[in-house]
């Protein structure tokens, strides 16, 4: 049975809220706590234990004594714990969600979709797990035979964002854990809880001790610092803005360490004259309003070719008007609160920026007010080159909308960005679709379909967007070598 709010705080209560270190759960080295909040009302939910640097580096010192044992298991067997974590997620739907919705906001229906997400990591790396190969050939010029072995790259830190609390974590640990990899994972520090009881679900599968270690911080910079110096650690994986993830690239240079970043986005979303308007719309919704638009491959700037940009902005903005901002837990709730007031300030500061610079509202345009951090869902038209919002990353139920007379006019624009993680084009014409799609400087392209994310599918952007994929195929190779031997008969 689902939760409502009150048994949601009672399944808070009964959740480790500690550190998970060497196969168990402790307190901080330090005795600190961070509190964890409710985005729809600011109210504290609880707090959880705070991991010092200290604790970084038992955590380390476990990850590495567990590596070589975890890098020598079959893969069968971690395919079958894999597998196992799947089936229990999915058991606990009603458990995940309520906490998705409790610290993150978003609707509980929609938090039941993040656990399905979620879950089918777990599913797709253990089948991943199952099937690493190598070759075995001979050298072109005779002689001797070229063999190759696929090994685990080593312990690794997992770096998760707060906006999928569950589907951006075991899309990194899925992976690692699948290549015989062991892992030091840390949470948002405003969405801890749910990797919490991910991690608990490990915890009572009997993952090997220190094959996975959950250290949840208020000081990231300090903790991932003190980690990346550490010699042991040899993989660093990270989701969140391009800012930070520049950091830690350069920390990395230092010792040389194995990265995958998947960072910002400024997603184009262009639709043609020639659009299925009916598709444009309902795609346009999902890539905008997925996550109140917190995510990194929302729509961020629309492109509409002018015959039908007044069309697509009345239909768009009647479907914005009937959403429904609201507490997780109210069955009538379709759009959450923003994460933080940080958050808030930011998507409020660009709107009233787009409006100074001459763009024009057609719907919402500014905070909610009352409790929380809810901000309307707005569609801005008339957006100029010269504003904000045509440049950064929203991160916010906001559609900004522009327009386009030829399609060339339409890809300049679409590329005048330095990120490149996702784009949408919607046209009938698939040559056009295919052709646009392929000049389009983006990791991931939505053609007529406002949803790229899946976990069979290589998600992963281009330019400042990032470096390596998760998921599809690709995923696992982010935690794995290839051991080359040359042998000679
Ligand atoms: C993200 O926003 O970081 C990823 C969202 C997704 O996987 O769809």
């Amino acid at each position: 049975m689902g939760h409502d709010r009150i048994s949601a705080l009672e399944l808070v209560a009964n959740l480790p809220r500690g550190l998970y270190v060497d196969g168990r759960w402790r307190d901080s080295s330090t005795g600190a706590r961070s509190s964890v909040h409710n985005p729809a009302d600011g109210t504290v939910i609880t707090d959880v234990a705070d991991a010092s640097v200290a604790d970084a580096q038992a955590a380390i010192h476990a990850a590495d004594t567990a590596q070589k044992h975890w890098g020598a298991t079959t893969s069968r067997y971690r395919a079958e714990l894999l597998r196992k974590a799947f089936d229990r997620v999915i058991e606990r739907t009603d458990d995940f969600a309520a906490l998705i919705s409790l610290e993150m906001g978003k609707p509980l229906a929609e938090a039941r979709g993040e656990v399905t997400y979620g879950a089918e990591f777990l599913r797709w790396f253990s089948e991943q797990a199952a099937h690493l190969s190598g070759s075995y050939a001979p050298a072109p010029n005779g002689g001797y035979r070229i063999v190759t072995a696929r090994q685990p790259v080593g312990p690794a830190l997992l770096i998760t964002p707060w906006n999928f609390p569950l589907a951006m974590a075991t899309r990194k640990l899925g992976a690692a854990l699948a290549a015989g990899c062991t892992c030091l994972i840390k949470p948002a520090p405003q969405t801890p809880l749910t990797l919490a009881l991910l991690t608990q679900i490990f915890h009572e599968l009997e993952v090997p001790a220190g094959v996975v270690n959950y250290i949840p911080t208020v000081d990231a910079a300090a903790q991932s610092r003190a980690l990346m110096d550490d010699a042991r650690l040899r993989k660093v994986s990270f989701t969140g803005s391009t800012a930070v993830g520049s950091i830690l690239l350069h920390q990395a240079a230092d010792r040389v360490l194995r990265t995958s970043m998947e960072l910002g986005g400024n997603g184009p979303f262009i639709v043609f004259d020639d659009a299925d308007m009916d598709a444009a719309v309902e795609g346009a919704m999902l890539a905008k309003m997925r996550n109140a638009g917190e995510s990194c491959v929302a729509a961020n700037r629309f492109l509409v070719h002018t015959a039908i940009a007044e069309e697509f902005t009345e239909r768009l903005a009647a479907r914005f008007e009937a959403l429904i901002p609201g507490d997780a837990f109210d069955a009538a709730s379709t759009v959450g609160p923003l994460i933080d007031a940080r958050q808030l300030a930011k998507v409020t500061e660009l709107v009233d920026d787009a409006v100074a610079e001459g763009a024009r509202i057609r719907v919402g345009g500014k905070p909610s007010g009352g409790e929380g951090y809810f901000y309307q869902p707005t569609v801005v038209t008339d957006v100029p080159d010269s504003a904000r919002i045509a440049h950064e990353e929203i991160f916010g139920p906001v559609a900004a909308i522009t327009t386009f007379d030829t399609e060339d006019q339409a890809l300049e624009r679409a590329n005048a960005t330095e990120y490149g993680l996702a784009g949408y084009v919607y046209t009938r014409d698939i040559s056009r679709a295919l052709h646009f799609a392929e000049r389009l400087e983006t990791g991931m392209v939505g053609v007529n379909r406002g949803l790229v994310s899946d976990p069979g599918g290589p998600f992963g952007g281009v330019k400042s967007s990032g470096l390596g994929r998760e998921g599809g195929a690709e995923g696992i190779e982010e935690y794995l070598e290839t051991k080359y031997l040359a042998v000679q008969l």
